[in-house]
């Protein structure tokens, strides 16, 4: 990777002196760029394009070529891929359309299977090319005008990357890298990110995304770079119409939404919605100072807009700072009679710039206070000139020593201001949420890596026994079954430390009655028959029989009412169970997400997980910490916290029954479903009982 983006040496195949040509522009891109290696335009008709030789092949280059362009059309890569094969070239970048994303797949593997042959990486095809600050390397057939920073952008769409170029420039985002990643025939975003984590010229990284290939691997870096810098991701693929969208558009499998959302979370990687909220993001996480600690003050001078700052700290995480006698202290002696130093401190449209000035040094020299967000209303007192050059004074500073942003409201003047001041790096926002919404996103990232740095300093739980699951897999899987059946089910919840309800299958009723006393009353009774689909639609069920006559009686009427149902059926007995007493109904899933690999899955049975769909994933396998965070992720955990007067149950026990599954699942690769429905929760200290446990699984693989 070092070699791709600090190559001594650029080819461009199919450079043409044709202006109109991506050829042309890629060259004359890295010329104006100012990259200092060499340059070697490829083209068999020879001549000269910007003051450069052209070679008529890569072969007749003399000298090692780091990375090579390829802009011909897609007939003619094969043979290309092969003469850089041959040459020893580091690098291949193909600009080329017209390979997987539009069905030739066997094409793209035929260009990969060559250069791996030979040892060459392929970035693309189907890209738009690189720009690496760290070598003035412009080699993209963008707008031009790049402005180095310190922001590294991986983006899947050509497009939408192509824009952002341009935009980076117009907002002066400064960029340390941007890479398209397009097909992903073999470099892919995880491959960039690797190196991007070493990478001193990057402060944070800008990810985005359309559909996920080599899902694993993905979240181990992500978890791998957020730990050195902010990472932000947008996907596209939220609604339904653009996950269906986005996965014809790329060729890849959009991996469900909420799967990404969560494992996002998990990785602590911020996702924002739009591509200017993301840029917003990256802009302040790579010139904003880390806080101190969490507690922000709001300077106002208009009530108005300091309660909507309230509301939109409360929704991006933003904590206040609210000891009133310090603040009250504080702000003494600029507070006019009107105003108020609670936080959000208002001076009142009365204020003058001097005030205003005045507030915010109070907040920015006081060690208690963390951030600033500094609201500004135009009024008739305070010009919007004066007032651009307090922000920029007070900005110039501070902006080392403490988290700032500022939120101007006005008319024409005032958006001049924030135009101004925008160009010049200052973080000066229209709108209140889009101004606390930046704080927000360096809030969320420094909480992020410090829950995961507590996270990976604990131990892990004792390793389940999986050799003995396997034998158990071996013998169904022999008799060409893809499932447990429900008595090898218990067995692998027994191994998992989950205790199913004791049960017997009786023959006959002597039998019901001895298997009932044997387990202890109450007991539930079910027909056993493969004829029967559902149970308790054919009578085949009774539950809460508290003593031999219940059994006896329910015996009887579980064989009457079946044979009326289906008379046909074949009743191979009648499966007596011990009663599990009522708790909390939960789901624990595990399975092999498509794009994601093992995934874990929990929430509330029944409706909150029908209608409301409130359940939660991560990425297996998972220790307790990260267990007992999924546990709480969802939306009804309050629930299993004790409302009402209900006491606490025993989360602890759910997390342990998670982590012993996600282990099972990342260690046995032909397990593909595992599901306890429901895993009943009980009070704090009494643990849980898992009901039903169905386990799907490859018999084909060992
Ligand atoms: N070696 C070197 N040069 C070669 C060559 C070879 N094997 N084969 C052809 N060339 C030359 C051509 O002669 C031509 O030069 P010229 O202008 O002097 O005649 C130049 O390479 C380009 O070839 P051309 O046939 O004119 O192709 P093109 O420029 O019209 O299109 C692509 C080539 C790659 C741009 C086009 O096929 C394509 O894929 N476009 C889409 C690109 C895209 O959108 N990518 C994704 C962005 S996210």
């Amino acid at each position: 990777m070092e070699r791709l983006f600090r190559p001594e040496s650029v080819a461009v195949i199919g450079a043409s002196t044709d202006p109109g040509k991506i050829g042309h522009r890629v060259v004359a891109n890295i010329v104006s760029g100012g990259y200092g290696g060499r340059v070697y335009p490829i083209n068999p008709k020879g001549g000269e394009i910007l003051g450069h030789t052209m070679y008529p092949s890569v072969e007749a280059v003399d000298g090692p070529i780091d990375v090579a362009l390829v802009s011909i059309p897609a007939a003619g890569v094969l043979p290309v891929v092969e003469a850089c094969g041959r040459k020893g070239v580091g690098h291949l970048i193909v600009l080329t359309s017209g390979f997987s994303e539009v069905g030739e797949i066997e094409a793209e593997r035929e260009i990969v299977r060559a250069a791996k042959e030979a040892g060459v990486r392929i970035l693309g095809p189907n890209v738009f090319g690189i720009y690496s600050a760290a070598s003035s390397l412009d080699a993209t057939f963008g707008p031009g005008g790049i402005v180095p920073g310190r922001v590294a952008i991986i983006t899947q769409s050509g497009a939408l990357g192509i824009a952002m170029i341009g935009k980076t420039a117009s907002e002066s985002l400064g960029l340390s890298a941007l890479v398209s990643v397009g097909n992903k025939s073999d470099v892919d975003e995880s491959d960039v990110l690797e190196y991007l984590i070493d990478d001193e010229q990057t402060s944070v990284v800008l990810l985005y995304i359309e559909g996920v290939k080599g899902g694993e691997r993905l979240v181990r870096m992500l978890s791998r770079v957020t730990q050195r810098k902010p990472v932000v991701v947008i996907k596209s693929g939220r609604s339904k119409r653009g996950a269906m969208a986005a996965a014809s558009h790329t060729g890849s499998l959009a991996g469900a939404d909420a799967v990404f959302d969560d494992l996002m979370r998990q990785c602590g990687v911020l996702r924002a919605v739009s591509v200017q909220e993301a840029f917003d993001w990256v802009r302040y996480l790579a010139s904003a100072p880390q806080p101190a600690d969490g507690d922000a003050v709001i300077v106002t001078n208009g009530g108005g807009i300091g309660v909507l700052a309230t509301d939109a700290c409360e929704e991006y995480g933003v904590r206040l700072y609210d000891d009133q006698g310090i603040l009250a202290e504080a702000f003494e002696d600029v507070m006019p009679a009107f105003g108020s130093s609670k936080n959000p401190v208002d001076l009142t449209g009365q204020a003058t710039a001097d005030d205003y000035a005045k507030a915010l040094d109070a907040v920015l020299e006081e060690d208690r206070m963390h951030a600033a967000i500094a609201l500004y209303c135009e009024t008739a007192t305070a010009d919007a000139e004066r007032f651009e050059t307090l922000v920029r004074d007070v900005y110039a500073r501070y902006r080392e020593s403490k988290p700032i942003v500022f939120s101007l409201f006005g008319g024409e003047s005032i958006a001049q201001v924030i135009r101004t001041l925008r160009g010049e790096g200052v973080p000066v926002f229209g709108d209140v949420y889009e101004a606390v919404s930046p704080l927000g996103a360096l809030y969320r990232a420094r909480r992020s890596t410090r829950r995961r740095a507590k996270i990976e300093g604990r131990s892990e739980e004792p390793e389940v026994d999986v050799e003995s699951i396997r034998g158990i897999l071996d013998e169904a899987g022999s008799q060409d079954r893809g499932f447990l059946l429900a008595h090898e089910a218990a067995q692998v919840a027994e191994i998992l430390g989950l205790s199913m309800p004791a049960s017997r299958v009786a023959r006959s009723l002597d039998d019901a009655v001895e298997a009932a006393g044997q387990i202890g009353y109450p007991v539930v009774m079910k027909v056993v028959s493969k004829d029967v689909v559902h149970k308790s639609d054919a009578g085949g069920v009774a539950l809460d029989l508290d003593n031999e006559e219940e059994v006896v009686d329910a015996y009887q009427a579980i064989l009457r009412r079946v044979r009326a149902h289906k008379p046909d059926a074949v009743i191979e007995g009648v499966e007596v169970a011990e009663m599990i007493r009522s708790g909390v109904e939960t789901i624990v899933g595990a399975r092999r997400d498509p794009a994601f690999g093992p995934v874990m899955m929990f929430g509330l049975g029944g409706i909150y997980v029908e209608v409301m769909k409130d359940v939660a994933f991560r990425a297996a396998p998972i220790g307790s910490e990260t267990a007992k965070e999924l546990v709480a992720s969802i939306r009804s955990y309050p629930l299993l916290l004790g409302v009402r007067g209900e006491s606490r149950k025993d989360t602890d026990a759910v997390a342990h029954a998670l982590v012993r599954l996600s282990q099972l699942i990342s260690r046995c690769p032909r397990i593909s479903d595992i599901e306890i429905n429901p895993l009943v929760v009980y009070d704090q200290g009494e643990g849980v009982r898992a009901v039903d446990v169905r386990i799907l699984f490859d018999p084909q693989r060992g």
